[in-house]
């Protein structure tokens, strides 16, 4: 199957630049949104993010104008899944609202339509016997900044049949990014899996009382070599989404050990966010950062 039409759901952070991907790459995206602030909010940071690139000679200003004529915004799921053959689902990190919006797709799309989410830890089992097309619900998780990020990883439930893994790791190429297949699914898949465990230990050492913030970032940046510290990269990623992550597997599990800490469950009740908001571990308001 030739994919030509694709519907991105959710225009945040990743939705969006997910959805200019796949128009740099040829594709033709319809972006939903509940939010008409979003979807204004998407298309005006996609215009000064490419436009920068254009400014640096990344891209031609007729490449940049062929990708937006191929993006199209809409807040009604009907008109925007009509005639789609992939859906790249990134809305809110809610279950409840996945299992509802994979029903609603299920009734919408196309039938020969595949229904990927980028969810950052609910795997294809959770969301699949919301629809009726179980084998065709695979992960697709990009990784943020989506237009930089090269890794996605691709991940199969016990239910995904091999032509939707293989048309996944087919589109994913398509957009220029590296595919990285789980043969068995698990929550939080590779990548997070592993961050997940410094941050963990960040937040003990922070809440013990050992280390501060930036001493913790400082140390992980420049004795381990990595990018950004658990902090920071937590304000980049946004706070409330490693929050409803630990909350999701403590509400299935049960165990203490997996609910969100004290000190990260206080920066969401606050609306202390990261980046996004303006304040998270940092201050971003003052020219902290
Ligand atoms: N932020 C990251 O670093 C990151 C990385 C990889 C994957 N993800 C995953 O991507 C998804 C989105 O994350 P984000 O950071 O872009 O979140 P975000 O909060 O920036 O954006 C979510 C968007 O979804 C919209 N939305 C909520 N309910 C909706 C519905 N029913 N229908 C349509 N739109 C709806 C909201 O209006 C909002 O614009 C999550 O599943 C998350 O786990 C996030």
């Amino acid at each position: 199957m030739e994919i030509q039409k694709i519907l991105v759901v959710g225009s945040g952070a990743m939705g969006s630049q997910i959805a200019m991907v796949c128009a740099l790459a040829g594709l033709e995206v319809a972006v939903q949104d509940l939010a008409e602030a979003s979807l204004e909010k998407a298309q005006s940071e996609l215009r000064a993010r490419v436009d920068r690139n254009v400014v640096k000679g990344r891209l031609s200003a007729e490449e940049r104008d062929a990708a937006f004529a191929r993006l199209s915004f809409d807040t009604d799921l009907a008109p925007a899944a009509e005639g789609v053959d992939f859906v790249i689902e990134a809305a809110v990190e809610k279950l409840d609202v996945k299992r509802e919006l994979f029903a609603e797709l299920d009734r919408l799309t196309p039938e020969h339509a595949i229904l990927a989410t980028n969810s950052s830890s609910f795997v294809p089992s959770r969301i699949a016997d919301a629809t009726g097309r179980p084998d065709r619900v695979v992960n697709m998780h990009f990784f943020n900044p989506a237009l930089v990020m090269k890794c996605v990883e691709v991940v199969r439930g016990p239910q995904t049949s091999d032509a939707t893994v293989d048309a996944t790791v087919a589109l994913t190429e398509r957009i220029g990014k590296l595919p990285v297949v789980l043969d068995k699914e698990i929550p939080g898949f590779i990548a997070n899996r592993l961050l997940g465990a410094v941050r963990d230990e960040a937040i003990r050492l922070l809440e013990g009382g050992y280390a501060s913030v930036e001493a913790i970032d400082t140390a992980a940046r420049t004795a381990l070599g990595y990018p950004m510290g658990p902090f920071e990269l937590m304000d980049l990623t946004g706070i409330d989404i490693g929050y409803y992550t630990k909350q999701g597997r403590f509400e299935e599990t049960g165990d203490p050990a997996d609910a969100p800490s004290r000190s990260v469950t206080e920066k969401v009740e606050a609306g202390e966010l990261g980046r996004k908001t303006g304040k998270g571990w940092y201050d971003y308001t003052e020219g902290d950062h």
